[in-house]
């Protein structure tokens, strides 16, 4: 079976230096908060160009830490997009605040900046853009729609990290970013982790605060937090994956720009780049109608399909009733016709090949 995202392969090539970053942190033995986070927060600062990075323990905890950092709660509105990861709704409704779903692009799966204008009210405090598979959305439209209207932006750059949008990088494009370093992510640890990056001093500290249970000094809490650290193997784990990380970008990129060409050749419809932005393809993923069919296909030929995701937030036992949403087509198709496949920094041509011949022939039909 050909690997969905090789991991063993991304370790291999750097096993010397993450072995040993592993072994000086068990050695130091500084499990939490040790002088990794540190290191991590500055060398992720400077690659974003943000000025000052939070680590945390998820994307999730990210996203959750600054609503809060922004005090978004009770009787607020946060506009999100109907098709992403259940995570961007979730701790907009775990802060005690309203989702308000909005519909994507047919072509990106990005948020569809034009429909965010109609969606504000009185009660809209921040608008969440997604950049998923690895593009971001329409950033500067969104930041100054914002600004008209005194809005906060946080963009879930879970998918992302690494990711120019018309030569800044993700996470530093909006008032606060937030990424995640979950294993398959484009820059994974090897457990859970994630990160926040602002140029804003004040929501920098009052993540710090929130991150360690709201205390601005040993023992003093001054706001109410949570337990959101990231541990400190998993930001060494981080900070020896990003000696390479720029490479395996460069190579995410040539095998993405692969795929579209194969698959433009061979009228398979895929999910489309814009020209001021690089997608750093977290997933890499196309459009198909009979999708069951095609999975059972592609899993016959021993290829390894994921669908990211099979139903929009709208459609979801736990979110529809806590949502507020107009008309959805849109993401409610892209969520009946979306399929990833096989994406990673190790990808072998022969390999590419071989799939791209595959999915024709199972797009084609019987
Ligand atoms: C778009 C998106 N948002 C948020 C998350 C949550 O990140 P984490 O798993 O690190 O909490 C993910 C991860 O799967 C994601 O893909």
């Amino acid at each position: 079976m050909i690997a969905f995202t090789d991991l063993r392969a991304q370790y291999q090539a750097q096993k010397t230096e993450i072995d040993a970053a592993i072994a000086r942190v068990l050695d130091h033995g500084r499990f939490i908060m040790g002088p990794e986070v540190a290191q991590m927060e500055q060398a992720l600062a400077a690659y974003t160009g943000s000025g000052h990075c939070i680590a945390v323990a998820s994307g999730t905890e990210a996203m959750l830490i600054s609503l809060m950092a922004l005090g978004i709660g009770s009787g607020d509105e946060v506009i999100v997009p109907a098709f992403t990861f259940a995570a961007t709704a979730e701790v907009v409704i775990l802060v005690g605040a309203t989702p308000v779903l909005v519909d994507i692009e047919a072509d990106t799966c990005n948020i569809d900046t034009a429909q965010i204008e109609s969606a504000i009210t009185e009660r809209t405090r921040a608008v969440m853009p997604v950049s998923l598979y690895g593009q971001l959305a329409d950033m500067r439209e969104i930041s100054a729609l914002a600004e008209r209207h005194g809005l906060a932006v946080i963009e879930d750059g879970a998918q992302s990290f690494g990711a120019d949008y018309q030569g800044r990088k993700s996470c530093a494009v909006s008032t606060l970013g937030c990424t995640s370093f979950f294993p398959s992510k484009p820059l994974g640890c090897y457990g859970d982790g994630g990160a926040i990056f602002t140029d804003d001093e004040g929501l920098a500290l009052a993540c710090r605060e929130i991150r360690i249970h709201g205390q601005s000094a040993r023992y003093h809490h001054s706001r109410i937090g949570l337990g959101g650290r990231m541990d400190t193997l998993q930001c060494a784990i981080v900070l020896a994956k990003l000696k390479r990380f720029e490479r395996e970008i460069e190579r995410r990129i040539e095998i993405g720009g692969r795929y579209n060409l194969l698959f433009s050749k061979r009228g398979v419809e895929r999910v489309s780049q814009r020209h001021d932005r690089t997608s750093v393809f977290a997933q890499y993923t196309i459009f198909v109608d009979d999708r069951p069919a095609v999975q059972r296909a592609l899993e016959a030929a021993g290829i390894p399909t994921a669908v990211h995701y099979p139903a929009p937030l709208n459609e979801q036992p736990a979110y529809r009733e806590r949502c507020v949403h107009g008309p959805l087509p849109n993401s409610e198709e892209a969520a009946r016709r979306v399929l990833s496949l096989p994406m990673h920094a190790y990808l072998e041509e022969d390999v590419q090949d071989g799939i791209v011949a595959a999915v024709a022939k199972a797009v084609a039909g019987p």
